[in-house]
């Protein structure tokens, strides 16, 4: 093979990768597929893509490189550095027009093609979504009660909350957001977050206890400071630009953290928590909690993850109770994954599949059954 057609089967290599992206986007994301559908024909032609995309060829299908790129555009957007193509994007007030997208985009891919080079090199594909509080909270109010109820007490536990995987931590303030049921609001009301969870159903537990968290802390290998501009934007160039809801959501659980910010650790997962669960709280739950991370964890750390915790549940007692709270996907029956809220408690012994929803926490189904 010459040392031209090498190049081109590499970058039909990615411009393939681009074009499974914009499928991934569709129905949910126009904007994005549109983009990434006419990135990957410029790919594949030798244009501007391709420059900007230099280095990257051989990236794994993992690293997501379509969504790199889409995102290192947002950013440019977000930026104020892309004033034509801005006029599509509906995070800075515009409004998609597709047919004239891509060359609407073409003057700033060209000018800041060194830039978006190296962004997308330089970036891994990064999202915390806020929606998450909402199983989140119900899964906290169900914990504190049942671990009380079985250490025979009448007031539910206070919370301690450890998250394996909390990315900016906008997930670390659950008590601090309000969540706006149909007759009801939970958590605070006048937070400047207030979800609409879309439950269906309730937390099997009493919704007139307030949830009492007395320690939050989290970890990530990557974390994101949302205390700099840096941050904010590396996270809010994730959310697709036309999802408004999303994007929303995420700007208010922003200004949130701005008024109480929590820390993320540099660090796996496995040796942070083996440090904090070093040390047990009397009287107080603590609640191992993560939301979509399970699928990144290498083997090796997930074994290592689980032997830490095995060794805290095994000195867990009743003044010093443990959970473990997930939302993961999980294979279901018909070979397809779906988004589920477990639920673990020492030394009670409990083991409960709470329900269910979609990946971004809301909407979500309560449905309590045993998690075997
Ligand atoms: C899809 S994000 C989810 C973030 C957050 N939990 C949420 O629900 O919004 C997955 C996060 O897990 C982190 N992660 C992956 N493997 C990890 C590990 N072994 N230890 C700690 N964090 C890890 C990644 O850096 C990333 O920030």
């Amino acid at each position: 093979m010459t040392g031209t057609s090498a190049a081109v089967s590499v970058s039909s290599v990615l411009a393939e990768l681009f074009a499974a992206a914009a499928r991934g986007c569709r129905d949910r994301s126009p904007l994005t597929q549109r983009l990434l559908t006419d990135a990957a024909y410029d790919l594949g032609r030798g244009g501007v893509t391709a420059r900007i995309m230099a280095g990257s060829e051989r990236d794994r299908e993992g690293t997501v490189p379509g969504l790199r790129f889409a995102g290192a555009v947002h950013r440019l957007v977000l930026e104020g550095r892309a004033p034509a193509l801005a006029k599509h994007y509906p995070s800075v007030g515009g409004s998609p027009h597709l047919p004239t997208l891509w060359e609407d985009a073409l003057p700033a891919l060209t000018q800041h093609a060194d830039l978006l080079r190296h962004r997308v090199q330089a970036t891994v594909v990064q999202t915390n979504e806020p929606g998450r509080s909402a199983p989140l909270y119900g899964g906290l109010l169900v914990a504190a009660q049942e671990a009380a109820k079985a250490a025979g007490r009448q007031v539910p536990f206070c919370v301690r909350l450890l998250e394996v995987g909390a990315s900016g931590g906008l997930n670390l303030r659950p008590h601090h957001v309000g969540y706006q049921l149909p007759d009801r609001v939970l958590g605070d009301p006048d937070s400047l977050l207030v979800l609409n969870p879309e439950w269906t159903g309730t937390p099997p537990a009493d919704l007139d206890h307030t949830l009492r968290v007395v320690g939050r802390a989290g970890c990530d290998l990557t974390p994101v400071d949302v205390s700099t501009e840096d941050g904010r934007l590396h996270l809010s160039s994730f959310v697709w630009a036309d999802q408004l809801d999303r994007w929303n959501r995420l700007r208010d659980a922003l200004d949130l953290a701005a008024t109480d910010p929590v820390k993320v650790e540099r660090s796996a997962g496995p040796e942070w928590l083996a440090k904090q669960l070093a040390r047990a709280e009397r009287d107080v739950l603590t609640v191992v909690w993560h939301s979509v991370v399970w699928q990144y964890v290498s083997p090796a750390d997930r074994a290592m993850g689980r032997a830490v915790l095995a060794d805290a549940a095994a000195k867990a007692t009743p003044t010093t109770p443990l959970a473990l709270l997930v939302f993961e996907p999980r294979r279901a029956a018909d070979d397809d994954y779906r988004f589920e809220l477990l639920l673990r408690l020492w030394p009670a012994g409990i083991s409960l599949n709470l329900g269910r929803g979609a990946g971004h926490g809301t909407p979500f189904t309560w449905d309590v059954t045993p998690w075997e």
